[in-house]
């Protein structure tokens, strides 16, 4: 049964909001703001972490795009805010396509207001979840034929493995993709090598819970597991600050980035 949309609520933090207030957007509410400082209370380097999430998701649209792949749907997109894939992508292909797909209805409503007057960029509301209606809607733009760059870029945290684990969702997406498509993830993690950080992870992914964005805990073991047997893209799991090379400086944000690749030939 597909997974039950939810209405606005502005009286119920929300992670969409909650990042659009990290980022210094201006789509939220006052409990949102309230939840927001109650997760920098408690991780203060969430506003870089958040910014450094958003950086991973440049630097994979432009690796996508330099794999030859031109066609990108985004699950779990957020608010529209600065560097939007079709942003990046149309830059280098103004032939590039990308569909949106949020579940929430503040996310959607707004992507769709900004795309109403851009050729090559949808935005749908639905529940990731929802494999069948994303890639019906999805498919009104995308080839589906052709390779497709899935990004579910921190989102996946607030998925929960029950009715369905997670990772079987993704199996049905991969299903449906071409040879030479790709899946980018990042997603929360507190087994941290650094103690003191995934501490501080496991706090402010705590802080989420009660709010219409329940967390689910993930290991390094199982963000591996979400990208099932597709072929993992080198460096492999590592923080989003080191893909896809190493940073000399950067600090580690507790957000595991993983790429992987359907072979372009498979058998
Ligand atoms: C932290 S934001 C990430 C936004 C964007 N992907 C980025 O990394 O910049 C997480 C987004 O996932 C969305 N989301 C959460 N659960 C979802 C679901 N089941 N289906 C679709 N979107 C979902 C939230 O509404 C929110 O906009």
């Amino acid at each position: 049964m597909a997974p039950e949309l939810p209405e606005i609520d502005t009286e119920r933090p929300n992670a969409a909001r909650m990042y659009d207030y990290f980022l210094g957007g201006a789509h939220h509410f006052a409990a949102d703001r309230a939840q927001a400082d109650l997760v920098a209370a408690r991780m203060p380097e969430i506003v870089t972490v958040a910014r450094a999430n958003r950086d991973f998701l440049g630097r994979v649209v432009t690796w996508c795009l330099g794999q030859g792949i031109r066609q990108f749907l985004d699950l779990g997109s957020g608010v529209p805010t600065v560097g939007n894939v079709h942003e990046i992508a149309q830059r280098h292909d103004p032939a590039a396509r990308v569909a949106y797909v949020d579940v929430e209805p503040v996310a959607a409503a707004h992507a769709r207001q900004i795309l109403a007057e851009v050729e090559g960029a949808t935005a749908t509301r639905a529940d990731l979840r929802d494999v069948d209606a994303v890639l019906t809607a999805a498919s009104a733009l995308l080839d589906l034929g052709e390779p497709v760059a899935v990004l579910a870029v921190a989102v996946l945290h607030f998925v929960p493995d029950d009715p369905e684990p997670v990772a079987d969702v993704l199996a049905r997406y991969r299903a449906r993709l071409a040879p030479g498509s790709v899946l980018a993830l990042s997603h929360s993690s507190a087994d941290q090598d650094d103690p003191e950080l995934a501490a501080r992870v496991r706090a402010g992914i705590d802080a989420y819970r009660g709010t219409a964005s329940e967390p689910t805990r993930r290991d390094r073991t199982a963000v591996r597991a979400l990208l099932g047997d597709l072929e993992l893209v080198p460096p492999g799991v590592v923080d989003v600050v080191h893909w896809p090379t190493p940073h000399p400086t950067a600090a580690a944000t507790g957000l595991y980035a993983a790429v992987g690749r359907a072979s372009a030939n498979p058998g």
